[in-house]
């Protein structure tokens, strides 16, 4: 009863009009949060103090020493990185019991912690240094500019008390570093993200057909023949490792096998199903090859690949793929096929399971529990077996209620460039899982956003990623009742910025790569252009082709998956039309003519550049949209002539069509305003 009234005091602190307001700017949203009137003024002499057996972790003390450079970034203010103390005084007191003596971090490790602002200071209580490390991004999250009424102006935290412990255990990412290479720079960089909205998992899935990312020693033609050179060095992966775990995130490899494999082959072609020679998928219509399970000296590879990578990567878990294994390749080889029957294994999927089967026994060995996406279920794999759900919360239900352990990544598909609050409102627990009895749904462990990187690059990584992420975040971390999709965007956007302060660039790279499109022509205009703007949704624009030939350089490579002015004008619309009147008309005639404006003011952009010319038509079709919107309006209380209604209509229509794989997101909205003239 106590947690839920803390729990709604918070919402109603969130809640409270703008004068009276605290806004608390964190995501995801704590377990508990009190919100008490008044706040902490945060200056340069800002120091921390470490107390208890925890104190001596150095993921602690270097947490600490981070937080203070993370300070003077956020604020401006001089404050200097020094070591943490032990002054009873310290303006940040951070209390830690424990010291974790076991590593590496480990699924269901304890990530409470509690912290307090008030007039006596700030204080950040944790059993382990993994709850110090969640407190201190919600206290980094906290920190504000104070408002005009503060005694002093500069930066301050609202006086609080939170409690805070992540609903599901695991918070990943998947990212797909095969199709597009992130070099190590850039999976630091998305680490810093993670761990600053508490996910607690980066699944790295480095080999596809695509290319083979990681540096083996015992078979070095894996990466000499798979990559084109762009693969991560053993010390890269130790550093990689290292740096995540300092920041409580686990690294669970993932080598997708036996299909999705093609990079494997060109320097072992013996690994292959079918004869070779074997080559990378480059382009369409590559052939992509499939690892032979009837092989014993398969398995020696593997048992030696497999044990050289279970001592790169110290989690408990590996990730094996198994997804999307085309049976044909196996059905047309008589060998194989004599195999299946010889073994009475059935058909393809036996063959498998009998593949994953021996995979599970070499990592068991390794000291590993195996990862697999949903296809791997079969009646003969041990349910020691972790499953992730990609193709749907049937399948985790399924797999759930056969005993299997289960995280899920269908719903949160970021390649797919849908709006946060669809990705926001996909529950693990939700669903198909809904109707799962008490037992079996403690075997929902959580889930993992999911980032494939056929059309996605370095360069644009993080926007593809972020702020999304962050709302998926929310998702694994707070309470189930937490689904205030307002409340959502207004958080996120303010994570989004902050976001930029840790050194993510979700919107600088954008803007740089669209002045890029400008050319030596000023971006303001294609930015105003842009912004109303989103990418086409699901698969279409894969199935126009990819490849590693094709540039992601044009303006639908530039733009944020969401529009947030689109999502705002829709909101608008919205209200106008629940409640027409006078200043809501008003606010939505101005906007259409700043539109406009910015559409003509675009034209010369888009004409003399040349990677912007294939967006013309979206020109034409913003500048109709906005007439369209505008005449609406005025023919609320005026009917128009008898043909516009129609005319206008099909006109909309035809501006919701997509060009150069771009949508203009306030297309929707003006056909709801062009509906409703009588
Ligand atoms: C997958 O999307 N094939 C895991």
């Amino acid at each position: 009863m106590r947690k839920t009234v803390i729990r709604w005091l918070g919402w109603l602190a969130w809640c409270l009009p703008a004068a009276a307001q605290v806004p608390l700017p964190v995501m995801p949203w704590p377990e508990r949060v009190e919100v008490r009137p008044g706040s902490l003024a945060i200056d340069a002499s800002l120091s921390i103090g470490l107390f208890g057996a925890g104190a001596a972790d150095p993921r602690v003390q270097e947490a600490a020493r981070r937080t203070l450079a993370r300070l003077a970034r956020q604020t401006g203010l001089p404050i200097v990185p020094r070591e943490a103390g032990s002054a009873s005084n310290a303006t940040l007191r951070i209390v830690v019991e424990q010291r974790d003596h076991r590593p590496p971090q480990r699924l269901g490790d304890d990530e409470r912690y509690s912290l307090e602002a008030s007039n006596a200071g700030l204080r950040l209580s944790a059993d382990t240094p993994l709850g110090a490390l969640r407190g201190l991004e919600t206290l980094l999250q906290l920190i504000q500019q104070s408002s005009v009424n503060a005694p002093t102006p500069g930066f301050s935290v609202p006086f609080v008390e939170i409690r805070d412990e992540p609903r599901f255990p695991w918070r990943g990412l998947s990212l797909d570093v095969s199709r597009h290479f992130i070099p190590a720079d850039g999976i630091k960089r998305t680490i810093d993200g993670l761990a600053a909205v508490k996910l607690n998992v980066l699944h790295w899935h480095l080999s596809d057909d695509q290319g083979f990312r990681v540096e083996s020693k015992k078979y070095p033609r894996l990466h000499q023949f798979g990559s084109e050179g762009q693969y991560y060095t053993q010390a890269e992966i130790r550093d990689v490792v290292a740096y995540a775990r300092a920041r409580g995130v686990r690294v669970v490899p993932e080598f997708d096998i036996p299909g999705h494999a093609s990079s494997w082959l060109p320097g072992y072609p013996s690994l292959g199903s079918r004869p070779g020679p074997f080559r990378v998928v480059r382009e369409r219509g590559d052939p992509p090859g499939l690892i032979d399970p009837t092989k014993e000296s398969t398995y020696r590879f593997l048992d030696a690949f497999l044990g050289e990578m279970a001592k790169l990567f110290p989690d408990e878990y590996f990730h094996i793929g198994g997804d999307e294994v085309n049976p044909r390749e196996w059905s047309s080889e008589p060998r194989i096929l004599a195999f299946i029957k010889r073994q009475r294994l059935g058909d393809a999927r036996g063959l498998q399971a009998y593949f994953n089967r021996r995979l599970e026994q070499i990592l068991a060995r390794h000291g590993k529990r195996m990862v697999g996406w949903d296809e791997v279920v079969h009646p003969d794999l041990p349910k020691s077996v972790v499953i992730q759900s990609w193709r749907g919360e049937k399948s985790l239900a399924e797999a759930a209620r056969a005993g299997y352990r289960g995280i899920l990544s269908a719903g949160y598909y970021l390649d797919l460039m849908q709006p946060a609050s669809q990705h926001y409102m996909v529950d693990p627990l939700k669903g198909e899982t809904a109707a799962l009895e008490a037992d079996e749904r403690k075997r929902i462990l959580g889930g993992e956003a999911a980032m494939w990187e056929e059309l996605a690059t370095a360069e644009n990584l993080d926007a593809k990623l972020w702020p999304r992420l962050a709302a998926i975040a929310e998702r694994f971390w707070s309470p189930e009742s937490v689904t205030d999709v307002a409340s959502m965007y207004d958080r996120l956007e303010i994570t989004n910025h902050w976001l930029e302060w840790l050194g993510l660039t979700p919107r600088s790279n954008l803007r740089r790569m669209r002045q890029r499109l400008a050319g030596t022509m000023p971006a303001a205009a294609l930015d105003a252009f842009a912004s109303v703007l989103e990418p086409v949704k699901g698969y279409e624009r894969h199935r126009n082709g990819y490849g590693a030939s094709m540039a992601l350089n044009r303006l639908v490579d530039a733009i944020p998956p969401e529009s947030d002015s689109a999502r705002e004008f829709a909101k608008a619309v919205e209200g106008y039309l629940a409640a027409p009147n006078a200043a809501r008309a008003d606010a939505l005639r101005q906007q259409l003519a700043a539109w406009l404006e910015s559409a003509q003011q675009v034209r010369p952009v888009l004409e003399k550049n040349s990677l912007l010319t294939e967006n013309l038509p979206l020109d034409d079709a913003l500048v109709m949209l906005c007439r369209a919107g505008t005449e609406a309006l005025s023919f609320q209380a005026d009917p128009p002539p008898a043909d516009w209604k129609p005319r206008t209509l099909a006109a909309v229509q035809d501006a919701t069509k997509h060009y150069a794989s771009l949508m203009i997101a306030i297309a929707p909205p003006v056909q709801k305003l062009v509906d409703a003239v009588p």
